[in-house]
């Protein structure tokens, strides 16, 4: 290292400097945000990770320096020595955190020239996403960017901090494994060394932390990357990181314990005060609320069922879908009497999105009622409905009449779209809820059998233990999910922990002996070695900073994403490999 370099050590950050430093020599270092020429002074904004200072260069002070400032272009990199000065009394800026001082430039050395860079640093940015993924090492250092970097360490830190005083030990687990089924598809490595053959990477840790129970660790935890080939969406990516832990000797209420005061820690990171015990909220109860198993609880325009006021209406569309085993439900737009037809008809198309059939909708107008289908209804069912429904004059009344998965799916979706749109979602509100008694299974309509709800190895209540050959479908399980604002924010369960049943549930589950036996042996091998009772769950990382810095998408909280195409347009990985390579690994292609 020169002479000079040393000269120019940095002693304080940019945005770290206050009055406090006045007539403090010191040296900063970092990027030049911005060089505005003024009454034969140059001043800089100059920028590091903390913020930004204002630097001046004065010819009289000297004028090597001012030569050499004149130079200076956006993302220069340079270090300035000077003195800390007050700013002219006009020339505060109050908006920036340094605005009350200036450095007086004494000395300067451009450490790197740039190029000017395909978009300015500011946080306020109107370019592609995939420019700024190009570019994603400019785009991290707008401070937008670099806070949320910040916050995710943080919130690192203070996960590993919270679990180690709680007892866990982090173990990691290894990433060239076998499929996990966690529901997603695998991506595969190729074994040069056993051609043929595959490891998956794994979707979780999920068969690993249980045999670290088996193995007697007790209390695991590990900051886990996770992958998952599935359609990619705004709280999704094909590479996730998960807080994942397991425990052994332990209930649903240990699991909750823990699970809250994480969150009330990492959450306090942010000033954010989370309720001491967090609320349950069973399955059912959350579909026939919200039509979701995580619902929004931020607002209201809940779902009430009017089957029983509708059954023998002379409506067909409402009798005769009830007497299928249909319902008939509906929610109320306080205020909404107004809606404009076209809006009323987008919603309608809406709902077809979901397999509704159609959507019912009653407008209270001034001293009436507008709507198609009033006509059809007597004025008992009309009133019952009004009651039934809480609706005043002014009120938008919709209903879908339908299968209940479809009612729930429908409704719930359309619940949450005109909160949103007509912006009914209080800000700077955390509605944090458990989710339970989640069925075991569900039926898969593609593949025409029933699959895990959770995971094949999550224990089904005990109580529902005799339903488990007569009627899987009405089996619950004992898996929770922590549901935040209506995200699912982790989930998890306690496990089966003996052979037997674990046999009994891949039965349920349509997985031969012979297919359980070859994916999954070693692990009802090691149940017959002792296993404690045990449970666990899985944090997704990236949708708790999501929320904690209220970034619209996944990817602006993970350093370098993937595109929704599950690209990199700076690395463009995925990319084609050579020839040898096919070869060593004994895989042939289409061309
Ligand atoms: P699960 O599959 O519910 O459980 O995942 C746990 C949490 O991980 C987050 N998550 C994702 N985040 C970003 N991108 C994705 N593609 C993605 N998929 C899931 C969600 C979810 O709640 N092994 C079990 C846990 C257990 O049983 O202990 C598991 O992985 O926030
Ligand atoms: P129709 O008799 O088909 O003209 O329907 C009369 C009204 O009922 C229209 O406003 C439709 O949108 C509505 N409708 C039709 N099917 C359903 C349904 N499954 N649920 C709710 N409303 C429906």
């Amino acid at each position: 290292m020169g002479e000079s370099t040393r000269e120019f050590k940095r002693t304080d950050y940019c945005g770290k400097l206050s009055s406090a430093q006045i007539n403090h020599d010191v040296v900063v270092s970092g990027w030049v945000q911005k060089r505005r020429d003024h009454g034969g002074l140059i001043f800089i904004d100059l920028r590091d990770r903390s913020g930004l200072v204002q630097v001046v260069f004065n010819p009289d002070l000297n004028q090597e320096a001012f030569d050499r400032a004149n130079k200076l272009r956006a993302e220069f990199v340079i270090a300035v020595s000077g003195k800390v000065g007050p700013r002219p009394a006009g020339n505060i800026n109050a908006e920036l955190p340094t605005g009350e001082i200036e450095i007086r430039g004494q000395d300067l050395k451009i450490l790197d020239s740039a190029k000017t860079p395909p978009f300015h640093i500011l946080d306020q940015l109107d370019v592609s996403e995939d420019l700024r993924l190009k570019y994603r090492y400019l785009d991290l250092r707008r401070p937008k960017m670099k806070d949320i970097i910040s916050l995710r360490h943080q919130a690192l830190k203070a996960t590993r901090d919270y679990l180690d005083e709680m007892g866990f030990w982090e173990v990691e687990t290894p990433l060239l494994t076998r499929s996990t089924p966690e529901g997603a598809r695998d991506y595969l490595v190729p074994s040069r060394i056993n051609p043929g053959n595959f490891y998956a990477l794994p979707q979780s840790p999920q068969i690993f932390k249980q045999l670290l129970m088996v193995a007697g660790v007790e209390k695991y935890f590990q900051i886990a990357r996770c992958f998952r080939d599935e359609d990619l969406r705004a709280n999704r990516q094909p590479e996730f990181t998960q807080i994942d832990l397991e425990m052994s000797f332990i209930t649903e209420e240990d699991i909750f314990s823990i699970g809250e005061g994480l969150m009330r820690r990492l959450f306090s990171l942010k000033g954010i005060e989370l309720p001491e015990k967090i609320p349950l909220m069973t399955y059912q109860e959350a579909l026939d609320r919200y039509g979701s198993d995580k619902p929004d609880t931020r607002f209201g325009m809940e779902l009430i069922d009017l089957s029983t006021v509708v059954q023998n209406s002379s409506f067909q569309v409402f009798s005769s879908t009830i007497a299928a085993g249909g319902q008939v439900k509906g929610i109320n737009v306080k205020g909404g009497a107004n809606c404009p037809r076209r809006k009323l008809d987008a919603y309608t198309d809406y709902v077809k999105i979901y397999q509704a059939r159609g959507l019912a909708w009653i407008a209270w107008q001034e001293e009436q009622l507008k709507s198609p289908i009033t006509k059809f209804l007597s004025t008992e069912e009309i009133e019952a409905i009004k009651g039934l429904m809480g609706a005043e004059k002014g009120d938008l009344l919709l209903l879908v009449a339908d299968q209940p998965a479809i009612v729930a799916d429908a409704l719930g979706n359309l619940r949450l779209k005109i909160a949103g749109d007509e912006k009914l979602i209080p800000e700077g509100r955390y509605e944090i809820l458990w989710v339970v008694d989640f069925p075991l299974l569900e039926y898969d309509q593609e593949e025409d059998r029933f699959a895990a709800k959770h995971h094949p190895f999550t224990a089904p209540l005990s109580g529902d233990l005799p339903l488990l050959e007569t009627a899987p479908d009405q089996v619950r399980s004992r898996a929770y999910d922590l549901v935040l604002n209506g995200e699912e924010l982790g989930g998890g369960s306690i496990r089966i922990n003996n052979r037997e049943l674990q046999e009994r549930v891949f039965r349920a589950l349509n997985i031969a002996d012979e297919e359980a036996e070859e994916k999954f042996g070693f692990l009802l091998e090691a149940f017959e070695y002792g296993t404690p009772p045990h449970g666990g769950i899985a944090f997704g990382f990236d949708r708790l900073i999501m929320i904690l810095s209220g970034a619209d998408s996944i990817r602006d909280v993970i350093a370098f994403p993937k595109t929704q195409r599950a690209t990199s347009p700076m690395t463009n990985a995925p990319s084609p490999v050579s020839e040898k390579q096919l070869n060593e690994l004994k895989i042939l292609t289409d061309d």
